[in-house]
């Protein structure tokens, strides 16, 4: 097992429509229930230090103090420096009243121990709440749908950040192209990027087109399928992504495991995925093997046609009230997600 670190200047990057460079991939920090703030923060902490140069936290994921210790140290001990790392975090469902947003990216920026975040996002376009660990039983009842005014008075806050200096640019998350229709002609200062799943399981072609047409990155959240996600985020006869066939065929190909051929794919389709690990070998794996070892473009052509159509992180847990099902969250867009 090679565990020597990756030079950060051989990671592909990525321009963004408002000239900032970013790395092509990036390290995801949500512990899905399982594992702790310390234990996720170790791993931000070993990820630096194996080359990753591109975090993407969230105050969801209630371990923004834990980072912010590691980022710390990073900088006192000389292993980084801030310019040299790109800080993406987000607002939470529960902030999105009027005034909460400052008040919000302040909390972070303070736990993370920053005085900027390169991109700060809207985590959910819609104030539906839940608590940390929740099952579907502890959903919101005060749960609305997605409003397009709504949603406008957060992004309105959101860019006063930009404007005060704070955040460097803006994102969006969990969106979806009738979303969007109503939203982007009325942003004065446009997202930068977008973060949705996308993964083999669930390629979302029609949306990461439309982004790459509107000069929006697409990052590319649960990139290996998310093996481990919250029970309230599973199904029965959901697919797990690293026991597809083409995955396999082309993991034996390259002797790795199925999640390096995921990484790879999306690096090369060109959208950044920010998987999670806190096992040094699997993360250290999923850094280095964006710089070496190819995918052809008949593996890229397999890998496409693999698609399932099938989203796993359905997000039900964010239903209100008189929603027929979760694919209402997605404006039924499922359906017809091929291009
Ligand atoms: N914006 C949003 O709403 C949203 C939603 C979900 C996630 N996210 C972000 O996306 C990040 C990643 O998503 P995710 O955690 O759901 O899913 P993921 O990255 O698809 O899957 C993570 C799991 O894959 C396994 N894995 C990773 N690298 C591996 C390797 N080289 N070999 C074998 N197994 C490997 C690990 O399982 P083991 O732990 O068993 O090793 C790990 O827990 C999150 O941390 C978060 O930052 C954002």
């Amino acid at each position: 097992m090679r565990m020597e670190s990756v030079n950060p200047a051989a990671v592909p990057q990525r321009r963004l429509s408002n000239g900032m460079v970013i790395p092509g991939i990036g390290m995801g920090t949500f512990g899905n229930d399982r594992y702790t703030p310390e234990e996720v923060a170790d791993a931000v902490y070993g990820a630096i230090k194996a080359g990753y140069r591109l975090l993407d936290c969230a105050a969801a994921y209630g371990n923004e103090r834990d980072i912010g210790r590691v980022l710390s140290r990073t900088f006192e001990e000389g292993i980084v420096r801030r310019q040299e790392l790109t800080v993406m975090t987000k607002l939470w469902n529960d902030m999105h009243g009027q005034g909460d947003v400052l008040v919000a990216c302040a909390k972070s920026l303070r736990d993370l121990g920053l005085d900027y975040v390169d991109v700060y996002m809207v985590h959910w376009p819609f104030p539906n709440y839940h608590a940390p660990g929740a099952r579907l039983k502890g959903r919101n009842p005060d749960a609305v749908p997605f409003s397009a005014e709504e949603y406008l008075s957060v992004w309105r806050q959101m860019e006063h950040l930009v404007d005060m200096g704070i955040v460097r640019s803006l994102g969006m998350s969990n969106m979806t192209i009738t979303k969007l229709e109503q939203v982007l002609p009325l942003c004065r200062i446009k997202p930068v990027v977008l973060e949705v799943e996308i993964n083999p399981t669930f390629q979302q072609p029609k949306l990461f087109e439309y982004c790459i047409r509107h000069d929006i990155l697409p990052v590319a959240f649960s990139p290996m399928g998310s093996p481990c996600r919250p029970e309230r985020d599973t199904e029965e006869g959901d697919v797990v992504t690293f026991e597809m066939e083409e995955l396999q065929e082309i993991a034996r190909a390259h002797h790795c495991h199925p999640a390096e051929i995921c990484v790879k794919w999306a690096v090369q389709r060109g959208h950044v995925p920010i998987p999670f690990s806190v096992y040094p070998e699997e993360y250290t794996g999923n850094l280095r093997c964006t710089t070496e070892d190819f995918l052809t473009d008949a593996e890229m052509e397999m890998l496409q046609k693999a698609d399932r159509n099938a989203r796993l992180i359905k997000g039900k847990v964010f239903l209100w009230e008189g929603a027929e099902s979760w694919r209402d969250i997605w404006d039924g867009e499922d359906e017809s997600n091929k291009l």
